[in-house]
């Protein structure tokens, strides 16, 4: 009697075992934004994040902000509480999801990236209890020259019934980064569209003053301003299209233009979610 319990009881615990071992995958996905204190650019984000959750089902799908000035700001102001990478991927953790998939909404593989990117190293090389089996990180939109040649594409199809007096000026954010070559890059794929799309940035090169100065070469009446951010926040709404003298709009303004602003961010995008999704989706193969 004492022996078939005790046999018994090593079967169930052999079975329980085994039954654990392939319930022991769980998989999570962490999309990472620089993030937004402007509510209503929160579109361009929660698009993308929503369009993963649906092509994913399956898959819990997370948010970060990379953002330490917006995390604050957005925890005094409103109490609202984005986690850091790090403190995401702990809990991630602690929470038992074995593999994660961390994809930025990063335009370029700029600062924001490489913190990131440590991050990620860091959670890699953490051996025992506190690891996962895997940890990877998506790269961002504009990693490479091909990228630009998509996202062209994209932006093309958005603006394809524009009338041809008028062209399109876009603002990316730039950054003192190596990385800020893709924008340079972004542009040589625009120019192969008609000479009608011109792309600056607020902090680097391409400048305003290279966009004028592309433009002036260009027969057109109207400009219409459109950011080349996943969000339309603080920088599409004022230093692009705003009131203030030295805004872009104000700028273009005084130099003869009719100025429109499209204030839609890249995020918002129906293709740009599509080619985001297909990034996850990449990633987790
Ligand atoms: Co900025």
């Amino acid at each position: 009697m004492f022996k078939n319990c005790f046999l018994t009881a090593v079967f169930v615990l052999f079975f329980a075992s085994q039954a654990g071992a392939t319930e022991s995958v769980k998989r999570g996905v962490l999309l990472a934004a620089f993030g937004t204190s402007v509510t209503e650019a929160e579109r361009g984000i929660s698009n993308l994040a929503e369009e993963t959750r649906l092509a994913f089902p399956d898959v819990e799908v997370r948010l970060t902000y990379t953002s330490n000035i917006i995390r604050r700001k957005l925890k005094r102001e409103r109490g609202v509480d984005f986690p850091s990478p790090p403190e995401a991927l702990a809990r991630m953790n602690d929470e038992g999801f074995t593999h994660v998939y961390v994809q930025p909404m990063h335009v370029i593989p700029g600062e924001e990236y490489d913190d990131l990117k440590s991050v990620v190293e860091a959670f890699t090389s953490i051996k025992g209890k506190y690891s996962f089996e895997r940890v990877a990180l998506g790269q961002p939109f504009l990693s490479n020259p091909s990228d630009c040649g998509l996202m062209s594409a994209i932006l093309a199809r958005r603006f394809a019934d524009l009338p041809s007096d008028k062209a399109v000026v876009l603002m990316g954010h730039g950054s003192p980064h190596e990385a800020n070559a893709m924008y340079g890059e972004m542009q040589k794929a625009l120019s192969r569209l008609k000479g009608r799309f011109f792309l600056g940035t607020v902090e680097a090169s391409p400048t305003f003053e290279d966009v004028l100065a592309s433009l002036k070469k260009t027969p057109c009446e109207t400009v219409v301003l459109s950011p080349f951010m996943v969000v339309a926040g603080d920088h599409a709404r004022n230093d692009l299209a705003g009131d203030e003298p030295d805004s872009w709009r104000s700028r273009l303004k005084k130099s003869g233009y009719k100025v429109e602003a499209n204030l839609v961010g890249l995020g918002e995008y129906p293709e740009v979610a599509a080619l985001f999704v297909k990034r996850v989706r990449e990633l987790m193969e």
